[in-house]
């Protein structure tokens, strides 16, 4: 037989057990075929070290015919190969067959939200409705902002209320005690009428179980003319009731802040014991939210505000507190840890 006749045997060989290989399917099979064709001891590969022996003139014609055959068979591999790949995944679907009609979440975490973040929202929304913008400030802020502007001078024991943290090296740069730092940037930013509320992160060298030397503020304010003291006993009065449930009281107690004149603290009665006293009350039937009152003259002179033209009230209070009680935790820190399976406790729709 001449090379080109073995040439085409070998290539109706291959035809037939390429056909074999697709009936198994096997993808081993695949890299078999290759081998006994192609590789070493290949039926292929001794047919070419047999062109040595062909004389000078035939080799040519005997030569292209061996390389049209062995074309074909490489390009019928790689496309075997190809089809291997799918006879290894459809091996792998037999094995672990997939019922396409489980629950999807079966074995998925679906994340919710941090029970600060889920209160911040709410509070966004509530302040909202009232007709509020929301503001934000820096952080890191100056003496200025954070203290003598709120009319809290140097020395001014105020300041001890609020251990602070000062940037290394530095007397003026501080992290923020409190939200207030936002009501002098946006008094001197924008120009009256504001009705603002900053949510925001503020810092106090301070750690205990209802301390956390982190914790997060809401600032609001309101200026115009003819803002009274009535405004703010209305509004106050209509967040807590949005936020706490309409059938809870609320009060006013007076109370100091150099920022503010008058001032006053203010209260929501005690959901657990509707204002009876029990134990998360203190047996006093209220709980304490935040601070309050009327804008300072002082504080509108250091923003260039007219105090004879413009009235405003603000006030302040602490978003974790009010997601503590609405969850009933019992310890503030827990809100910071990070450990997965308490936050786990909150589902994305928890009701605040
Ligand atoms: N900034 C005060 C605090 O952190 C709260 C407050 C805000 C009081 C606005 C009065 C008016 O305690």
């Amino acid at each position: 037989m001449s090379i080109a006749e073995i040439s085409d045997k070998i290539k109706s060989d291959f035809i037939s057990d390429k056909a074999q290989v697709m009936a198994e399917a096997v993808p081993e099979a695949v890299e078999a075929l290759r081998l006994s064709y192609l590789g070493k001891k290949g039926k292929l590969t001794a047919v070419m070290e047999d062109l040595r022996n062909v004389s000078k003139e035939d080799r040519p014609a005997a030569g292209k015919a061996v390389n049209v055959v062995r074309q074909f068979i490489e390009s019928e591999i790689e496309a075997l190969k190809t089809q291997a790949k799918e006879w290894e995944i459809s091996a792998i679907l037999r094995q672990k067959p997939i019922d396409v009609t489980l629950p999807v979440s079966a074995d998925v975490n679906i994340g919710s939200l941090h029970p600060v973040t889920h209160m911040r929202h709410k509070l966004n929304q509530v302040f909202k409705q009232l007709g509020f913008t929301i503001y934000d400030g820096p952080e890191i802020d100056t003496d200025f902002f954070n203290f003598s502007a709120l009319n809290i001078p140097d020395h001014h024991p105020a300041r001890d209320m609020q251990d602070t943290f000062y940037l290394e090296g530095s007397k003026n740069l501080l992290l923020r005690t409190q939200t207030s730092n936002i009501q002098i940037h946006a008094m001197l930013n924008e120009k009256p009428p504001l009705r603002i509320i900053a949510p925001g992160r503020v810092f106090r060298c301070d750690s205990d179980m209802t301390h956390t030397p982190m914790f997060h503020q809401i600032e609001g304010f309101v200026v115009d003319e003819g803002i009274t003291f009535a405004h703010l006993k209305g509004t106050i009065d209509a967040f807590l009731k949005a936020i706490f449930g309409s059938t809870l009281a609320t009060r006013l107690r007076p109370s100091f802040f150099p920022f503010v004149e008058p001032g006053a603290e203010f209260d929501v009665q005690c959901g657990l014991c509707h204002g009876k006293g029990c134990r998360t009350c203190k047996n006093t039937g209220w709980i304490e939210i935040g601070g309050c009152g009327m804008i300072h003259p002082n504080v509108f002179e250091n923003v260039g505000y007219d105090s004879s033209q413009y009235s405003g009230f603000a006030f302040g209070f602490g978003i974790d507190r009010i997601a503590m009680n609405r969850f009933a935790l019992p310890d503030l820190r827990q809100l910071f840890e990070g450990d997965y399976k308490f936050l786990g406790n909150f589902p994305v729709n928890a009701e605040g």
